[in-house]
């Protein structure tokens, strides 16, 4: 499985959201994380499917759009046509996990369920035979730039056995408070998609930190 870097759009520029997603392309990135919040699922707030379309036009990376919304089951369907590629949504946000994991998958998208630090990780195994991959937050979703919570690498570990024991091929996707310090460890529990916020935009060499989100260097 490809080792993919996913910088978070949500440490850009907000002013030029596409010139900031097209530098992170040609920094290396495999595809551009895009965080959706409401303000009720997390403390804080960003966009929606305009953003998510407008951007799009500025890339030819797929687009990695992760919901941190209640009921996410009103605004799948804008969000595909939006043009995501992989689309996740918090597996504490719904009670139609499952038709809404379905439904992604029908319209041709990778479905994502995510997981907040708190949840216990069991809860999404009964959902694994019908994920594309599985979102462990690293974070209290809601903001970039805070520490890793400790414990989220035997979350990816425990996760990666489970999937492994079951002959799935499932993909894991960490987000929150990789570093390039952490992010050798992250790699080898078993995440292939490693999203960066922070440590990508705010670094005067994107293209090292996308390389070691790479698992590269
Ligand atoms: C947090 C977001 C993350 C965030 C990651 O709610 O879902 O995607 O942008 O930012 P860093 O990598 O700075 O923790
Ligand atoms: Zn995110």
């Amino acid at each position: 499985m490809k080792i993919k870097a996913a910088p978070s759009i949500l440490s850009g520029d907000f002013s030029k959201m596409g010139e900031e997603a097209a530098r992170m392309e040609r920094a290396g990135a495999d595809m551009i994380h895009c965080d959706v919040m409401d303000g009720i699922f997390v403390p804080n707030l960003t966009f929606g499917p305009k953003m998510v379309a407008d951007i799009k036009k500025c890339v030819t990376v797929p687009l990695d759009v992760h919901l941190m919304i209640v009921k996410p089951e009103n605004y799948i369907e804008n969000f595909i046509k939006s043009g995501a590629e992989y689309l996740s949504f918090h597996i504490e946000a719904t009670d139609k996990a499952k038709d809404n994991l379905l439904f992604v998958k029908n319209a041709g998208v990778k479905a994502g369920l995510a997981i907040c630090p708190e949840t216990p990780i069991e809860r999404v195994y009964e959902y694994l035979e019908i994920c594309d991959f599985v979102v462990i937050m690293g974070v209290h979703p809601g903001f970039s730039g805070q520490k890793y919570i400790s414990g989220t690498t035997e979350r990816i570990t425990a996760l990666k056995k489970e999937i492994n024991s079951r002959g799935l091929n499932v993909e894991i996707e960490l987000d929150g408070g990789a570093t390039e310090s952490n992010i050798g460890e992250i790699i080898s529990a078993g995440s292939t998609i490693n999203v960066s916020g922070s440590c990508a935009f705010n670094s005067p060499n994107p293209e090292s930190v996308i390389a070691k989100f790479q698992g590269k260097r």
